[in-house]
This record gives C-alpha cells, sequence and structure tokens, in this order.
C-alpha cells in the first residue's frame, strides 16, 4: 500500500526549544515512527530570508542547529526525508506559476501575515517576499503531494492558502496533479508552551526559552528562574498553581500525576516551598531533556556527516519536486521540448 505523504518544516532563524518539541517535534517524531507515512520535513531558509535578507549567516548556522535537534529528538534521516528548501529550486518554478493565481488582496488578507507585519515593523517596506511566503510555502507542500502537514494553530491560513492554490491550479489547467492538503493540529494538551518568564509564547526574541541543546547548568539555572505565583512569599503562604509556570510545566511533561496533584494540594494550602517545585520540574525535564542533549552533543562532532545527511536528503526531496514540476508545466501545457 502506497504510504500517505506527509510534509512539514521549519523557518531556521536560531535553534529550536522545548515549546517546539511539546508542539510539533514529538508529534513528528510518533509520526515517523508509526511507520504509516512517508515523511518530509524540511528547514524552510528561503522562507527565513523572506524577513532576515541582510542576515543569512544566521539562516545557514541555524540550518546546521536545526537538523542537530531533529537528530537529537529522534528524526531519523533512514526513516524520514530531511532537507533544505534553497537546495530545490523547483519549488522557486512552482511559485512563478502560481503567483498568476492569486491576488494581492487575498495576500493582504491572511491573517498570520497581517500579525507578524505588524510585529516586524515593516511599516510601508513589506518586502514582496515576505508577502509571497504563503504562495512559496504552498509549493513546499504541493510539490511532495503532501496529504497531512503538521503545524501549529498560526499555520491554518497557510494550509488555505494552499488549498485554493490547488483548487485554482487544477480547475484552470484542467487537471488533478495537485493534491488536497490537510493541516494536522498538535494534540490540545500540547498547546502552546508559554516561556519561562510567563509570557504567553515561548521566543527567542523575548529571551524566554529553553533551548534543546542548553547543557545542564544553563537548564538548572533556567528553571530556579521560572515565574511562580508573586504573591507566595513565605513557604507558609497559600500559593496559587494556575498561572504558575513550574506547575504549568510539571502538568506538560510531568508522568507521575497523582504526585502531581499531591504537589498541588499542598501547595496552594501553604507550607510547600518554590524551591523544592523547582527541584522536581528539573529532574523531570533533565529526564526527557538529558538524552535528548546527549544525542545532540554525539552528532555535532560530526558535523561534515550531518550535511552529507542533509544533501542526500535534499536530492531525494528534489527529484520529487522536479517530477510534480514536470507534470504542472504538461498540463499548463509549457513542456515545450516534451511531447
Ligand atoms: N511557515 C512555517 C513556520 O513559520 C514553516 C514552513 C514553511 C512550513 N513551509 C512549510 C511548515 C510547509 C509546513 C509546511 O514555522
Amino acid at each position: 500500500m502506497k504510504k500517505e505523504i506527509v510534509l512539514t518544516g521549519d523557518r531556521p532563524t536560531g535553534k529550536l526549544h522545548i515549546g517546539h518539541y511539546v508542539g510539533s517535534l514529538k508529534n513528528r517524531v510518533l509520526m515517523q515512527n508509526e511507520g504509516k507515512y512517508e515523511m518530509f520535513i524540511f528547514m524552510a531558509d528561503m522562507q527565513a530570508l523572506t524577513d532576515h535578507a541582510k542576515d543569512p549567516k544566521l539562516i545557514r548556522t541555524s540550518v546546521t542547529d536545526v537538523a542537530l535537534d531533529y537528530l537529537a529528538c529522534g528524526i531519523d534521516p533512514t526513516k524520514s526525508t530531511i532537507f533544505i528548501q534553497s537546495q530545490i529550486p523547483e519549488l522557486s518554478d512552482l511559485t512563478m506559476y502560481y503567483m498568476n493565481l492569486v491576488t494581492l488582496a487575498r495576500l493582504e488578507r491572511n491573517p498570520t501575515v497581517k500579525t507578524e507585519i505588524k510585529q516586524k515593523d515593516f511599516g510601508m517596506s513589506i518586502p514582496v517576499g515576505f508577502l509571497n511566503y504563503p504562495i512559496s510555502q504552498a509549493s513546499d507542500i504541493t510539490a511532495f503531494k503532501a496529504k497531512y502537514v503538521p503545524v501549529g494553530e498560526d499555520q491554518l491560513p497557510m494550509l488555505e492558502q494552499a488549498r485554493e492554490i490547488v483548487h485554482s491550479f487544477n480547475r484552470t489547467y484542467n487537471t488533478d496533479v495537485l493534491v488536497e492538503p490537510e493541516a494536522i493540529l498538535p494534540p490540545k494538551e500540547a498547546g502552546r508552551l508559554p516561556g519561562i518568564d510567563g509570557n504567553a509564547k515561548m521566543s527567542k526574541s523575548l529571551d524566554n526559552a529553553i533551548y534543546l541543546a542548553d547543557d545542564y547548568a544553563t537548564l538548572k539555572k533556567k528553571v530556579m528562574s521560572m515565574y511562580t505565583d508573586p504573591e507566595h512569599i513565605r513557604i507558609e503562604d497559600p500559593g496559587h498553581v494556575e498561572g504558575n509556570m513550574v506547575f504549568h510545566y510539571l502538568d506538560v511533561f510531568g508522568k507521575d500525576k497523582v504526585k502531581i496533584q499531591e504537589m498541588k494540594d499542598h501547595y496552594m494550602a501553604g507550607g510547600l516551598g518554590d524551591v523544592k517545585v523547582k527541584k522536581y520540574l528539573l529532574e523531570v525535564l533533565e529526564e526527557e531533556l538529558g538524552p535528548i542533549r546527549e544525542r545532540r552533543i554525539e552528532f555535532a562532532k560530526d558535523i561534515g556527516e550531518v550535511h552529507r545527511m542533509l544533501k542526500v536528503g535534499s536530492e531525494k526531496a528534489r527529484a520529487v519536486a522536479a517530477q510534480t514540476l514536470d507534470e504542472c508545466k504538461t498540463a499548463m501545457g509549457i513542456n515545450y521540448f516534451k511531447n
């Protein structure tokens, strides 16, 4: 039986943090190991350049970092195809053809792009490439004929745009080459992991993230500085567990739910200090992150090998994208030198 195709990726603009891990990496590894899917996982470096054109060095370094993060988490290049977007020029070809099927007004309406434009302070100077990235993302997805795209909630507008392009292309050129993709959202309980400072979002720019690459001392320092309950001053004081990051993280990462409930009850009644809870969280996190860190260190010993793996993955991905592009050009009647 032919396996269902799954495609997903990340913008490489830094190392991946534990928010990425619970929100997507963990799920990708599970899907990969189920063996039911043909998985393509990639670094969207061209997309990253749409708002980092002046900083290609950061993107380049991040491609290696993200590859190490993937490998450390258990994404396995013998099971999944890991590749780099910029090494597949066919994706840009597809984008050129898709651009003719989308209006400027439609791009400007994209809620995720709108939010990003506000955050990034582009003002009147929005790069064309940035506004266009939903179309480029549709190329990423459709080039591999992906049926499923595991993404966060914020990516739903991109999937909507990709489906519109699929419809429009197939209708316009009277074909069925392109496959309509569907988003797979992370499990509800994974949600979005807040930052260690209590901010709703864990991110590099907010400087509130725990990275998969953090060493034990850094992890410890970050856990010990986590936002708890500002009103819980003395140990005897009753504390709040809602909005308390230490308990929030215990809910996400802890396996011993009975013990966690007991600690919550004790904390709320008073008599349980923050340091004790933080020490337990550190233990829980280290149990999960320690082995990932060790694997990351191992893979980092041979970066040449990591790059070879990316080259092999990119070549394999390129062959698939080239086949789709060929079919698209045939459907459009512009495969001039083929009959
Ligand atoms: N837009 C995604 C992000 O910001 C990255 C991405 C680019 C992507 N192309 C994709 C994700 C295709 C899934 C499928 O994280």
